[in-house]
């Protein structure tokens, strides 16, 4: 069990750096580089947000793969909540796209989690996870939300390699637009919820 390093813990959201031990992140990073994928247009804004690039729809957590059962671990021992089920999948978005301001709450989903799995970022690339760092439970709550607050609640997180994130019911968030100086550097997750 690895120990990963907590660089943000609050209602809303857990960031852990170094998630996974070095050897199982390069697995998870050799296999996200050989899924089979498909893009589809993004589910929030599809006209502005361009293409999502998403490999086969998963259902729990394969424990033949070291990894997987490694990330399933990392996420129950960390998110103090006890979850019937995992439904997660590849995301990867290149240069151009990213997602618009939502919640991702509702169906009784418990949290969301992306796991950075990408060799290395630049700040300038774009791809960041912007949050208002506020609970919001509707579209308008976080429209007067964001648009009151003065700066100091939206918070940011950079893709990092091996960092994953939690996001819980109420937090606002959307990924800004990967730069094209992003170049063929795609922001590619493991990314799904936990019911
Ligand atoms: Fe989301």
């Amino acid at each position: 069990m690895s120990e990963g390093i907590i660089v943000t813990n609050n209602q809303l959201i857990k960031v852990i750096d170094d998630a996974l031990p070095e050897d199982l992140f390069a697995q998870a990073l050799k296999d996200i580089q050989t899924e089979k994928l498909s893009a589809t247009l993004g589910s929030i804004n599809p006209i502005f947000d361009g293409f999502a690039s998403r490999g086969p729809a998963r259902e729990g957590f394969d424990p033949e793969s070291k990894w997987r059962k490694e990330l399933f671990q990392v996420l129950t021992t960390n998110s103090g909540i006890d979850v019937k089920q995992f439904y997660w999948r590849s995301t990867i978005y290149a240069s151009g796209s990213g997602i618009s301001w939502h919640l991702d709450q509702g169906d009784g989903r418990s949290y969301a989690f992306n796991y950075y799995c990408i060799d290395t970022w630049d700040i300038d690339w774009g791809g960041e996870l912007l949050y208002l760092n506020k609970p919001v439970s509707t579209r308008q709550g976080l429209s007067e939300g964001a648009l009151s607050s003065a700066g100091s609640e939206l918070q940011l997180i950079y893709p990092r390699p091996n960092r994953l994130a939690l996001i819980y019911p109420g937090c606002a968030h959307r990924v800004t637009p990967v730069s094209k100086r992003a170049g063929d550097h795609y922001r590619s997750t493991w990314t799904g919820f936990a019911f």
